[in-house]
């Protein structure tokens, strides 16, 4: 199974949620795409409105782009993964890059974070990924699986982890795309520590209509975590069409 998804970041409003919502709905009405499993991560103040577009019984997965460790309590600003899961959640994103480096997450907090998701019943989708210094000087490896072994830390039961390997220098405007032969070494680590444990281990950054295909084809790769290249829902279903090919 592939796992396909997509995180909106802080974009879009509701009307734009509701259409996205509709049109994916809509176009997913026959079941979810063969061998693929697709997941939206909307902005929180959407994840309701989306959930109840596509319906409880919809083959799409929805997700939170951040969760407090603690079920409930004085943490303003904030939201908890009961909190998420009461609006539809069923997926935690925990640890992305732009929340390390802005928001002061550490490996420590997304340890915790991934420890509560786990005991309310959802998937964590763990993202980690190493700076362009450290992909230059070639310790990508030891950057990425020091991170991954600090998040699972305590962590006996990892059938419901999703890893996501995101290289900070191939996300986003100016992220340079990734070849295969950039990140197959870090999929070859994380294949033979995790692979056999976790749920999917998916590669993130640049990733688009052009490149899905050769990013599926390296070995360990089972899904695709993406931003811009599905914030349009016609861009989304298109990257789910190359997943079922490749699947
Ligand atoms: P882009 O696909 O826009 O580079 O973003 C990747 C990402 O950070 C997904 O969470």
């Amino acid at each position: 199974m592939l796992w396909v998804g997509t995180s909106w970041k802080m974009n879009g409003t509701l009307a734009s949620a509701r259409d996205y919502a509709t049109r994916l709905g809509a176009a997913l009405d026959a079941g979810a795409p063969a061998g693929v499993q697709p997941f939206i991560i909307p902005p929180a103040t959407a994840l309701a409105t989306v959930h109840q577009i596509l319906g409880a019984d919809s083959p799409v997965l929805l997700g939170v782009q951040n969760a407090h460790w603690a079920d409930a309590g004085a943490w303003t600003g904030e939201i908890s993964v009961p909190q998420a899961a009461d609006a539809g959640a069923q997926l935690v994103e925990i640890g992305h890059s732009e929340r390390r480096e802005f928001f002061a997450e550490t490996d420590q907090t997304v340890n915790r974070k991934v420890a509560a998701t786990l005991r309310h019943g959802l998937r964590p989708l763990l993202c980690v990924g190493e700076p362009a210094e450290v992909f230059a000087a070639g310790g990508s490896v030891a950057h990425v699986t020091a991170q991954v072994d600090a998040a699972l830390q305590g962590i006996d039961d990892l059938g419901r982890v999703l890893i996501a390997y995101e290289p900070i220098w191939a996300i986003g405007e100016g992220g340079r795309e990734a070849r295969g032969e950039d990140i197959e070494a870090v999929f070859a680590a994380l294949d033979a520590g995790y692979g056999d444990r976790v749920e999917a281990i998916l590669y993130g950054g640049s990733v688009n209509q052009g490149n899905a295909a050769e990013t599926l084809a390296v070995p360990g790769v089972t899904g695709l975590f993406v931003g811009r290249a599905a914030w349009q829902v016609d861009g989304y279903l298109e990257l789910l069409r190359i997943a079922t090919a490749a699947a």
